[in-house]
C-alpha cells in the first residue's frame, strides 16, 4: 500500500520504519532526516495538498495538533482514507475541561475535579481539595499545562500562570501506565501497555518534558487489569464517541483501580518507538481495516521480547534549547544487534546531522528479558556524541523494582 504519515518527530519515524518493514510504500509529511532513510518525506505541513498528489491509500497521523485542527475531516470531506479522529474527538485531548465532564458524563474513572473559568473560580476550587492538587490548563500545552502545587502558595501561582481555563483536581498515588488501543469506531485491538518518563532527571525528578523513554513489557499490566481498563475505561469511551483512531489513556493505577489522568487522541512519544519495535507485523493492513470501520482482530502480530527506547535531548531540554549541535556514532549504534535509532529534533546542515530540537533521537532496542533490552540500548547510548547531549539512566528501572517485590 502507498501510506502517507503526517508528523516528523520520533513516533512519526518509528511508524514509517515498522510500514516500511512491511513492504509498504511510505511517503511522510513534514518528515524528517530519518524518516527519509525509510520513505519519501515531503517537507510541507499542507497535508491536504500531499494527499492530493499522492493519492495514498492510507493516511496516517501522529500529533495531535492536525487531528485538533480537524485534518481528518477535512480528508473525509475529499474521500481521502484516513486513520484519526475527527475534530469533536480529538477535543477529549485538545480540552481538559470537555475530557473531565465527558469522563463524569460517562462514569470513566478518574480523579475527583472541578472546573474552573475564571481565576477567583480556581482559588474557591482549592479549598476542595488537599495538597498536593493538581492545576491544568484547559487547551493543548505540550506537557506543559500541568503543575503538581504543594501548598496554596504554589497552587495560587499555578492557578495565575496556567488560568483562566483551568481543571483543579485530586493528585493520584500509583505507576502511571500508557494504554493505547487502534479503535475502528466500535471495535478495539489494544497494543501492549507501556510505561513512560515524564520528568528529565533520574528517579522521576525535575521538570516534566514529552517523555524521555519507554519501555514496553507484558508484566506492565496483569490480564486482569488489562480486562478492567478495557470494560471500565476504553470500552465506555468507543461507545460514547465512535472514536477512529489511536486512542491512548495515561492512567493511574491506584489503590482503587486503575484511573485516567488523560485521554490523547494519538500514540505516544516515545511510547510508539518501543511499540513498533516489538511488533512483528500485521500494522499497515490493520490500521487499513480500522480506518475502514472494520478492524481485523487477528491482524496484528507481537514478538515476545521486552523494548526499551532511551531518549537523547539536547542542551538545555526542557527549558530553553540549543540546536545546531552536529551528531555522531548513529551508524555505530545502528551496527549493534537489533538497535533502531529513531530520529526527532534533527536536521541536516552544514556539518551532516544537526539537533534541531529538544528531544533529539530515540535509542530503541529489545532483549531476550528487559535487563538485556535495557543493558543493549544503553550500549547504543553510548555510541553516539552531541554537545550537551543528556539523557535519563533509569530507564524501565522502576518496572524492576515493583517485580521485585
Ligand atoms: P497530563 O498532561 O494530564 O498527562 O499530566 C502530565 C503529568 O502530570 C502526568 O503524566 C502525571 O505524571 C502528572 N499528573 C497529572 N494529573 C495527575 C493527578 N491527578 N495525580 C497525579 N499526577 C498527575
Ligand atoms: N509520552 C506522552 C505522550 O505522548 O503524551
Amino acid at each position: 500500500m502507498k501510506i502517507l504519515v503526517i508528523g516528523g518527530g520520533g513516533r512519526e519515524h518509528a511508524i514509517a520504519w515498522r510500514l516500511s518493514l512491511e513492504g509498504h510504500d511510505v511517503y511522510a509529511a513534514p518528515g524528517n532526516p530519518g524518516i527519509a532513510q525509510v520513505g519519501q518525506v515531503l517537507a510541507t505541513s499542507d497535508y491536504l495538498a500531499v494527499a492530493e498528489s499522492v493519492q495514498p491509500d492510507l493516511t496516517v497521523v501522529g500529533p495531535e495538533i492536525p487531528l485538533a485542527a480537524g485534518l481528518a475531516d477535512q480528508f473525509r470531506a475529499k474521500d481521502l482514507l484516513i486513520f484519526g479522529p475527527s475534530q469533536e474527538q480529538a477535543r477529549l485531548e485538545a480540552s481538559k475541561i470537555h475530557a473531565k465532564d465527558f469522563m463524569r458524563r460517562t462514569g470513566i474513572p478518574t480523579a475527583r475535579f472541578v472546573r474552573a473559568e475564571s481565576e477567583q473560580a480556581a482559588l474557591d476550587a482549592l479549598k476542595e481539595f488537599d495538597f498536593p492538587v493538581v492545576v491544568k490548563a484547559d487547551g493543548l500545552a505540550a506537557g506543559k499545562g500541568v503543575i503538581i502545587a504543594h501548598n496554596r502558595a504554589e497552587a495560587e501561582d499555578a492557578v495565575r500562570a496556567l488560568g483562566p481555563l483551568l481543571v483543579i483536581e485530586e493528585f493520584l498515588q500509583g505507576e502511571e501506565v500508557s494504554f493505547i488501543v487502534i479503535s475502528d469506531g466500535k471495535n478495539v485491538i489494544p497494543f501492549e501497555a507501556t510505561q513512560d518518563h515524564k520528568t528529565v532527571f533520574d528517579g522521576d525528578t525535575g521538570p516534566n518534558t514529552g517523555g524521555m523513554g519507554a519501555y514496553c513489557d507484558g508484566r506492565i499490566l496483569t490480564g486482569a487489569d488489562t480486562q478492567r481498563v478495557l470494560d471500565n475505561i476504553i470500552q465506555p469511551a468507543v461507545e460514547a464517541t465512535g472514536f477512529t483512531g489511536f486512542l491512548y489513556a495515561g492512567l493511574m493505577m491506584t489503590a482503587d483501580g486503575p484511573k485516567v489522568i488523560e485521554f490523547n487522541v494519538r500514540l505516544g512519544d516515545p511510547e510508539t518507538q518501543p511499540l513498533m519495535h516489538r511488533l512483528r507485523g500485521g500494522f499497515g493492513e490493520t490500521l487499513y481495516g480500522a480506518a475502514r470501520g472494520n478492524v481485523n482482530h487477528a491482524g496484528l502480530t507481537w514478538k515476545p521480547e521486552p523494548s526499551v527506547c532511551v531518549v537523547l535531548a539536547a542542551a538545555g531540554y526542557p527549558g530553553q534549547i540549543r540546536t545546531g549541535d552536529a551528531i555522531t556514532g548513529i551508524d555505530a549504534a545502528t551496527a549493534l544487534d537489533n538497535v533502531q535509532v529513531f530520529q526527532a529534533g534533527t536536521k541536516i546542515g552544514p556539518h551532516g546531522l544537526e539537533t534541531s530540537g529538544g528531544r533529539v533521537l530515540g535509542v530503541t532496542c529489545s532483549g531476550s528479558d528487559l535487563s538485556s533490552a535495557v543493558r543493549s540500548t544503553y550500549s547504543a547510548v553510548e555510541c553516539i556524541h552531541f554537545e550537551g547531549m543528556h539523557y535519563r539512566r533509569d530507564i524501565a528501572q522502576k518496572g524492576f523494582k515493583r517485580w521485585r517485590g
